[in-house]
């Protein structure tokens, strides 16, 4: 009873942003991201009786706040597979923590396929992307591959909400995500409180909903059309919409850091100067730049030169969470 499972991170388009049932993770708007091939999280479990508790060892650490989750999650995984079995639980990500490249998604999507397999289920995609989802819901779409949505649902008990690929990985090749890290001062409130605190007391918040709709079918769209400058700059007004609710939160949420302005508007001239390309923030302040493949290495060049610019990552739409032999224990 052991299985090991790899996904890749994943960075939405069209953000998350708030929830309509906090235990089930049921949110309050569809999401479309990308699939980030290269950014990987491998994860092994197995279910035995020689395990007399779960133990959680993630990038070569027990640390406790993570350990509950995954229990919580493992939980789950038993309840479905009608399992008391306690489990060993090995996870590592080749790219740093601090990439702020929600290794959450892609950590409870490679959990969620290694943990089922492991306890016996034998889950198809939507329902792998429906259990990933409740661990964390950006996790939903790291199941699937290429450009993937996550459709919000409509159903209390959320088995409408789920992810599915609108392309395939290889369907759009020349497109490019380049993450930056950057230096970060102060600690970052979580997605999950920011965006709690967000629903209850931004006055944005209705007409980040109102207008979320339309962001989905322009970048649904630009995506089947490879139409980059219409993705691009959605995705780009989108996160913006997503930032006005964060800052207009009570109290205030500012993810943004001086080396996160710098690069906006270094990204915004180099624009207008001819290089295409458009920038998208999640809860933290390393910036992501979409391009062409033909504008990434003089960007990614131009990126490292920026005063708080520490390093960048380069990714293209890569594949859906997948089992491998190569077991970590
Ligand atoms: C800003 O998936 O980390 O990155 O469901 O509470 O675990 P929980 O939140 P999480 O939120 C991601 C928020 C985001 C936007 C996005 O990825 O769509």
């Amino acid at each position: 009873m052991k299985a090991t499972a790899v996904a890749n991170a994943n960075i939405a388009l069209v953000k998350y942003w708030g929830k309509r049932n906090d235990e089930l993770i049921l949110p309050a708007n569809s999401s479309i991201s990308m699939t980030c091939g290269g950014l990987m999280t491998t994860t092994t479990v197995e279910f035995s009786e020689k395990f007399e508790e779960d133990s959680v060892t993630i990038n070569d650490e027990e640390l406790a706040a993570e350990k509950d989750a995954v229990v919580a999650f493992l939980d789950l995984v038993r309840q479905q597979a009608k399992t008391r079995l306690k489990a060993k639980v090995v996870s590592s990500s080749n790219f740093p923590m601090a990439a702020g490249l929600a290794s959450s998604a892609s950590g409870f999507a490679a959990l969620a396929l290694a943990a089922s397999e492991a306890a016996g289920l034998k889950l198809n995609e939507k329902e792998l992307s429906i259990l990933a989802r409740r661990g964390s819901g950006s996790a939903s779409r790291s199941v699937a591959e290429g450009f993937v949505e996550w459709h919000k649902g409509n159903r209390n008990d959320g088995s409408d909400s789920f992810a599915e690929s609108v392309v395939k990985a290889d369907y759009w090749p020349e497109f490019r995500m380049i993450t930056t890290i950057v230096a970060e001062t102060k600690k970052k409130i979580s997605s999950r409180a920011g965006m709690s605190q967000t629903v209850k007391t931004s006055p944005y918040y209705e007409g980040w909903l109102n207008t979320v709709d339309a962001d989905l079918t322009t970048v649904r769209n630009g995506i089947k059309e490879r139409d980059f400058s219409a993705t691009g700059s959605c995705a780009q007004q989108n996160c913006l919409k997503m930032h006005a609710t964060m800052i207009t939160t009570k109290p205030s949420i500012v993810y943004w850091q001086p080396a996160t302005m710098e690069i906006i508007h270094s990204v915004l001239s180099w624009r207008e100067e001819g290089s295409e390309c458009y920038f998208t923030i999640d809860a933290g302040p390393n910036v992501k730049v979409m391009c062409l493949d033909k504008n990434e290495k003089e960007l990614r060049k131009r990126l490292e030169m920026l005063e708080g610019v520490k390093k960048t990552i380069t990714c293209r739409p890569g594949d859906g969470a997948r089992l491998t032999d190569n077991h970590l224990f």
